[in-house]
């Protein structure tokens, strides 16, 4: 007669293997290996029986945990191949694929990503801020006074809670100089947005590469030297470099940045590319007042800023006629970039 264990052994083995899903498998578990289970319980009446006994329960008792643990898992292989191979009987693997298509970078990203190339080789970093911002980042902070035009609602965008479009990524200055102390090295790639008539040289988003060195004796050489070089690597050694004065009320002195270079064909005549300046003391001060400190001392501190027009560079240097087309999503126009 065989032993009741090995009874219970036998019944554990027939309900694991007939089990159809994995939750009456799961139960079968509980019910003959978990805590309370009932092979469980032939462990815990071990102390009662006679010494006699105890090895041969003992010997039947791990064989049944044995087997049943070994079908449990067999089972549970099981009901997971199954259940895989009725899944994969819903797919057709003979319909045609999706072919996935290829993307390129739009021109303007491959303009921009060519100048932060360069100017992460002279250890820029790249600086970001929101398109959307206050008047104090684009104006205030910037030492542009109330009255000033392009803070005019004919120039510029606002919107109805008072903040506006940015009109130009000099806002990144002074996010940067607020969330850092000197010496900053950024530069800030990104759109602006100016409320201008639109045509085909005009529109009312544009990009810019903003820049900003601030550190110990920083100076207008430096400024020169560093937008020359970059000028020089995005157009060719043959580029030259013109500062002329002008005011931009967030430098003193300023300049207009123009270039002459056979890459931009034009012949002599000289293009407008960027402004920059030595950065206003009155702009140290503000980011001072806003940090609550004095981390950008005017008397230890200098430094240069520049802001480069994108948009332009690329229409030439990718020989496209109209502004507008950047934004205008045309894929016949977009591939030809690929
Ligand atoms: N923000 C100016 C513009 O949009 C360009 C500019 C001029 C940026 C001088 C600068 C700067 O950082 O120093 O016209």
């Amino acid at each position: 007669m065989p032993h009741p264990l090995e009874d219970l052994r036998d019944a554990a083995l027939s309900d694991i293997n007939t089990a159809s899903d994995e939750q009456t498998l799961e139960s079968a578990r509980v019910r003959y290996l978990g805590r309370s289970g009932s092979i469980s319980a032939w462990s815990e009446q071990m102390k009662t029986l006679s010494k006699e006994e105890r090895p041969i329960v003992g010997k039947l008792l791990n064989q049944a945990r044995t087997a049943v643990t070994a079908a449990l898992e067999e089972s549970g292989e099981r009901l997971r191949a199954e259940k895989e191979s009725r899944a994969l009987q819903d797919i057709d693997i003979s319909l045609p694929g999706t072919p996935a298509e290829l993307g390129a970078l739009h021109p303007l990203t491959q303009m921009l990503d060519r100048a932060v190339a360069i100017f992460r080789r002279m250890g820029f970093a790249v600086a970001e801020g929101p398109d959307v911002d206050t008047e104090w980042y684009c104006f205030d902070a910037l030492n542009t006074a109330p009255d000033h035009p392009a803070r005019n609602e004919q120039d510029t965008f606002y919107l109805p809670d008072g903040r506006l479009l940015r009109t130009h990524t000099s806002t990144v200055q002074i996010r940067t100089m607020q969330s850092a102390p000197p010496p900053i090295r950024v530069i800030a790639p990104g759109a602006a947005y100016r409320r201008d008539e639109v045509d085909a040289t005009h529109s009312a988003q544009f990009h810019q590469i903003e820049g900003l060195y601030v550190d110990k004796n920083v100076s207008i050489a430096d400024l020169k030297g560093t937008l020359e070089f970059f000028l020089r690597e995005l157009l060719g050694a043959d580029t030259e470099v013109r500062f002329r004065p002008h005011f931009f009320p967030f430098t003193e002195p300023s300049f207009e940045i123009d270039v002459k270079s056979k890459a931009l064909k034009r012949g002599e005549k000289w293009l407008e590319l960027a402004g920059c300046g030595m950065v206003h003391p009155a702009v140290f001060e503000q980011v001072n007042s806003a940090r609550g400190d004095n981390a950008y001392d005017p008397e230890k501190y200098t430094g240069f800023a520049f802001g480069l027009g994108m948009d332009r560079l690329a229409m030439i240097l990718f020989d496209i006629p109209d502004i507008r087309l950047f934004a205008q999503n045309d894929l016949r126009f977009l591939r030809q970039f690929a």
